[in-house]
């Protein structure tokens, strides 16, 4: 018991001087690191088992809980189970060609795959753009999503439905990349369709439809810039 309270009281030692160490926006964000390390403790308790876990290791890329917060990277928060294991499965087999994502699919078990699809989809799905579009983009982009109705496949709200993964609040910059992917056949959808959507949007579209649906809010009220 009194060790206990020694190493509390060391550690609280600690703490003040590192705190003290700081001075203004400094110390502004060592609470900012602190609350994100709680939260993130108690997100892995939430989530079982012992540290580290299997998911950590896309936190980097991914985000914290897969809610990115680079526009390059997807968030993978909430989208469907069954579309992140397609993926994963894709990467492995180079079906869908990633230099980041291929080795570190084959190096995956089935039953891992299966985990990881799991624990993010569900995630509540966070919004990955910070900055406001520009209202012509915004226009542009909305006026060619409802003329290709993606809303059929991806869902009302477009926050994914089955083998259609969610858009709404996904990575700028990843959703252009990945539509000039599909228009240029480098990354093939099975089933075929999003091939030939992509191919019907012109150069001026892609631009402008990955603006509007970064920016369509996930209806979680949480975004990851918080
Ligand atoms: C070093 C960075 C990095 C790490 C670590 C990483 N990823 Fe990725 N991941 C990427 C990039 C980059 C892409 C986009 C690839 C592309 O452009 O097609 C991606 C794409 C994905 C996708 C496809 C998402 C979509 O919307 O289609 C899934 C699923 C995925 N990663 C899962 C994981 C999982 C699970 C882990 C941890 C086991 C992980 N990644 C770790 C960089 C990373
Ligand atoms: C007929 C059904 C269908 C329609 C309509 C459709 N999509 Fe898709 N979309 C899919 C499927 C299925 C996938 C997953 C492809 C895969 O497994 O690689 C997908 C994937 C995507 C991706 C990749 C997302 C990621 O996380 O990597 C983007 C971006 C996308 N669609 C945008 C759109 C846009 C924009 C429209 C409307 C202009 C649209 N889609 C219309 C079925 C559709």
């Amino acid at each position: 018991m009194k060790r206990v309270l020694v190493i509390a009281a060391v550690a609280a030692g600690v703490l003040g001087v590192a705190a003290a160490a700081f001075s203004g926006p400094d110390l502004l964000d060592y609470y900012r690191f602190d609350k994100a390390l709680n939260n993130h403790l108690e997100a892995s308790q939430a989530d079982g088992g012992a540290w580290p876990q299997l998911q950590e290791s896309c936190f980097s890329c991914h985000g914290p809980r897969g809610q990115s917060r680079n526009g390059h990277y997807p968030a993978l928060s909430g989208l469907p189970a069954s579309y992140i294991e397609g993926q994963l499965r894709a990467f492995a087999s180079e079906q869908r060609h990633s230099p980041t994502m291929g080795p570190l699919a084959r190096s995956l078990t089935e039953g891992q795959i299966k985990l990881l699809a799991a624990y993010y989809a569900r995630q509540a799905p966070a919004e990955t753009a910070s900055a406001p579009a520009s209202a012509v983009l915004e226009e542009r982009g909305k006026t060619a999503v409802q003329a290709h109705s993606c809303q059929a496949c991806h869902g009302e709200r477009l926050a994914g439905k089955d083998l259609a993964p969610r858009l709404a609040g996904q990575g700028e910059i990843y959703l252009a990349n990945q539509l000039a992917a599909f228009k240029a056949g480098e990354r093939r959808d099975p089933s075929g369709a999003m091939n030939g959507i992509a191919a019907a949007l012109s150069n001026e579209d892609i631009p402008a439809v990955a603006s509007y649906l970064s920016r369509i809010p996930t209806g979680h009220g949480h975004s990851a810039n918080e």
